[in-house]
């Protein structure tokens, strides 16, 4: 398979780009295992953006159906108009992919034939500094997938103990100097509260330092820490796997792209016990845990993007695919 042709469709992908300027990753390979061979199919998009992968499965297969979540109302609109060339095969909801099964429920789905989740923040969301993801232009430290939720980071920096912001720092970020980071954040909340993306970022800099040689910038760690407590995504991630699992039917397809180790590790664990028919303590004489496997791996290393596809888009680099079939 090429990459995207260039053409002038309804859906407007040209040259490895939709018409918002986004690549969906891995697109060949998610193609190849969940829209071949054609054949009715209803998959649930767990992280719909704007419909990159979904436009491509429904191209690709005439017979499927879509239910799309996102969480967040923006993308959602922009799905609809990707996808609207296949608007009686598609319904698309707001909502968190953890909630997928009360979502299938809503609309009349008591399973699904594959399941995709393209987990993490998308491009558009990082390049819409208004909202707070990035520390490139000041703006508000907002951080929501879902702009209707309570939580923002400001929130986080502002009311969370010394402990809880140590822990996010260390769990979320992988920071080492979390203790020294969070105990900064403290001390400066006492005399103005935290509002600015900017601020947080030099604040970053002063303490974290220079980062080593090939290392992100020392605020990155910071910023994907506080978006992961934000967002909760970890916690969605358990929940949604889960979810995705039961909701299967018997030879449906789970397909999951992560970002960085801290989801890989989560996916990774989850397919492994899945695939696992016992899970009782080595050494033990009988089984006690009757623990049966639900899912057969068909990728036992993760699928990364080919070169082809990393010199489009860069950002595919650090994409990983791990794919299951629920038994
Ligand atoms: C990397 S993008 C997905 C890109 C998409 N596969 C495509 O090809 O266009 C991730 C999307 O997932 C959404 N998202 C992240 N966590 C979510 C959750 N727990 N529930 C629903 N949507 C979520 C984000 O709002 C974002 O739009």
């Amino acid at each position: 398979m090429t990459l995207f042709q260039t053409d002038n469709t309804a859906d407007g992908f040209r040259g490895g780009r939709d018409r918002f300027g986004h690549c969906p990753v891995l697109y060949r390979e998610v193609v190849k295992y969940i829209a071949t061979p054609e054949r009715p199919l209803r998959l649930i998009d767990g992280t719909l953006r704007c419909g990159g992968h979904s436009s491509l499965i429904l191209r690709s297969n005439r017979q499927a159906e879509l239910l799309g979540i996102d969480r967040d109302g923006d993308a959602l609109e922009r799905a609809a108009d990707v996808l609207s060339f296949a608007a009686e095969r598609i319904r698309l909801v707001r909502g968190n992919y953890g909630d997928l099964k009360d979502l299938a429920a809503e609309v009349g789905w008591d399973t699904a034939d594959a399941i995709l989740l393209d987990i993490g923040v998308s491009s558009p969301q990082l390049d819409d500094f208004s909202r707070g993801f990035s520390f490139r232009e000041d703006a508000p430290l907002d951080m929501r997938m879902d702009r209707r939720s309570p939580v923002t980071a400001s929130r986080i920096l502002n009311h969370s103990s010394l402990e809880e912001l140590a822990r996010i720092f260390r769990e979320y970020g992988e920071i080492r100097k979390y203790e020294k980071l969070a105990r900064a954040v403290v001390e400066r909340r006492e005399q103005q509260p935290w509002s600015s993306t900017k601020e947080l970022a030099e604040l970053c800099a002063r303490i974290l330092g220079r980062s080593r040689k090939g290392a992100p910038p020392a605020p990155t760690l910071c910023f994907q820490a506080l978006r992961i407590a934000v967002n909760d995504e970890l916690g969605e991630l358990s929940r949604g796997l889960e979810a995705a699992v039961e909701l299967l039917s018997p030879g449906g397809i789970l397909a999951v792209i992560s970002f960085h180790s801290l989801e890989d590790r989560i996916v990774k664990n989850k397919f492994r016990t899945e695939a696992t028919s016992c899970i009782c303590p080595p050494g033990c004489p009988v089984c006690i845990c009757h623990h049966r496997a639900r899912l057969q791996l068909v990728t036992k290393k993760p699928l990364t993007a080919a070169a082809d596809e990393v010199a489009e888009n860069p950002r595919s680099a650090c994409a990983k695919l791990r794919i299951a079939v629920k038994i």
